[in-house]
Order: C-alpha cells, then sequence, then structure tokens
C-alpha cells in the first residue's frame, strides 16, 4: 500500500518553534498526497502581500506574538473549504490556544471529519536555538535549509531553483525567546487537552529528517487505525 493510499484524516503537528514542524509536515503532505496548512506561512504570505488580514497581524507575528483566535480560526475555516483538504490535512502551527482546538473539534464533527491525530514533536531548548537562529528559506518552493545543520550546497542560494534564501523577521534571538514563551503560556496546555482524548503520539525530533519522518509514520498510522475504529 503506498501512502497515498492510507486514509489519514486530519493530522496535528504540535511542537516549540524550530521543533521541525514545517519540515516533517512537507514531507508528511508529499507522501500521503494530502495538504500541508501552515497557519504561519499564510499569515506570512498574507503580511508579504499587504492583505487587510496581513497589516493586523504584521506587528504581533513581529513581537512573537499570537495572532487573535477569532482571524486564525477565520483563515483556516477558509482553507478547509478547498476541495483539496477533504481526505485528510496535515496542521502545522495550528491549534495553538485551547480555543483554537475547540473551534476545530466543533468544525471537524460539522463538516463529518473525524477527531485528529496529534503529534508533539519534542526537541531541547538548545537545539531549537541553533535551529531556529540558522534557518534559511527559499522564498520561492519554501524549502528549509540550517547553515550549522542542513547547509544549502551553495552558500545562501536553494539547492533546487538557485533562489536568493531568506532569514525570517522573527528568527531574531529577542523574537524567538517571545515565540518560545508564548509556546509555553498558550500552546502547552493544548498537551493536555489532547491527552484526556486519547489523541496524544509523541515522537522525538532530535534525530537527523529521516528518523525523525520513520517515527512520524509510525504515529500517523497508528493513530489514524485507532481514529478509524472510534
Ligand atoms: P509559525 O510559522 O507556525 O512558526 P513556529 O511555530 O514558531 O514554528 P517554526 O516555523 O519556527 O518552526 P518549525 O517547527 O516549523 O521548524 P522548521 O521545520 O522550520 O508561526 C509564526 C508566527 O505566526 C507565530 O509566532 C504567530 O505570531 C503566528 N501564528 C501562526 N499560527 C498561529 C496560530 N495558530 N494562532 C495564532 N498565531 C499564529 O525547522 C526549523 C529549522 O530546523 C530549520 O532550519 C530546519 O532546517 C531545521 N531542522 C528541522 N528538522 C531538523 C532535524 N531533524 N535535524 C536538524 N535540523 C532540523
Amino acid at each position: 500500500m503506498t501512502g497515498r493510499n492510507i486514509a489519514v484524516g486530519p493530522v496535528i503537528l504540535l511542537g516549540a518553534p524550530g521543533a521541525g514542524k514545517g519540515t516533517q509536515a512537507k514531507l508528511m503532505a508529499e507522501h500521503y498526497g494530502i495538504p500541508h496548512i501552515s497557519t504561519g506561512e499564510i499569515l506570512r504570505d498574507n503580511v508579504a502581500r499587504g492583505t487587510e488580514l496581513g497589516q493586523k497581524a504584521k506587528m504581533v507575528m513581529a513581537r512573537g506574538e499570537l495572532v487573535s483566535d477569532d482571524l486564525v480560526n477565520a483563515m483556516v475555516a477558509d482553507r478547509l473549504n478547498q476541495p483539496d483538504a477533504g481526505r485528510g490535512f496535515i496542521l502545522d502551527g495550528y491549534p495553538r490556544t485551547v480555543v483554537q482546538a475547540e473551534w476545530l473539534d466543533r468544525e471537524l464533527a460539522a463538516r463529518g471529519q473525524r477527531g485528529p491525530v496529534v503529534i508533539r514533536v519534542d526537541v531541547g531548548y538548545n537545539q531549537l536555538l541553533q535551529r531556529l537562529t540558522g534557518r534559511r528559506t527559499c522564498p520561492v518552493d519554501g524549502k528549509i535549509y540550517n547553515i550549522y545543520l542542513q547547509p544549502p550546497k551553495t552558500e545562501g542560494v536553494c539547492d533546487v531553483c538557485s533562489t536568493q534564501l531568506f532569514q525570517r523577521v522573527d528568527d531574531t534571538e529577542e523574537v524567538i525567546s517571545e515565540r518560545l514563551k508564548s509556546y509555553e503560556r498558550q500552546t502547552k496546555p493544548l498537551e493536555e487537552f489532547y491527552q484526556k482524548h486519547g489523541r496524544l503520539r509523541c515522537v522525538n525530533g532530535d534525530q537527523p529528517v529521516e528518523k525523525v519522518m520513520a517515527e512520524m509514520f509510525r504515529a500517523i498510522e497508528g493513530g489514524a487505525a485507532a481514529a478509524g475504529t472510534e
């Protein structure tokens, strides 16, 4: 059976900034043939295009704080309405508060979708700092690099399309520290929320990308099988 034949359903990736959610979500989405929905990427795209949503989110994101639940929930509702989200999707960076998680549960039930498989990616604090300060991204294909851990073949340019890589404005030490605090304060409580529903699975994110990926496959497929029997 190939990944694309597996009924994965909704998958949520939880984990601190820099845990590798985006890196893994892209690989999972490709493997299972379902969309990768990153609220951070959607917000950054709105900021870049100067939309009304982007103008509201810009300063909040630059400070490393969370954008309001209402704005983000509306954005996710919009994305889930697109036809490619029917078979399942990987949510990266959403939900991030208990209010968002409760909203998502209601939304999935209203759409007749089953409960999500929730995977927490665990990485130690010092490794997170190195990952975030060293991250560089391709603006064209979204490929993620790290100058210390996963450098491109030629310094500063994408291996795939040779475009100049950029550093995210929120990847400075000061903003990283705020983002990690927001995570502890507002997103950590979600672990208990999903634990209570028996949905939380954990993978060790502090190992090479391929090994994390193998653990993710096991967690997703085990979780999807369990959700199918609920
Ligand atoms: P968002 O874009 O979601 O950022 P984040 O959660 O802080 O997560 P990151 O994208 O920084 O890290 P990641 O875990 O995806 O790591 P990555 O794979 O890139 O959110 C940004 C902002 O938007 C928020 O601060 C908030 O303001 C707003 N926002 C977004 N969603 C919101 C919501 N739901 N509610 C309210 N506000 C919201 O990897 C990091 C680095 O590590 C890379 O360089 C990579 O190459 C490297 N790496 C990855 N895996 C490995 C590995 N196994 N080994 C070695 N290096 C690795």
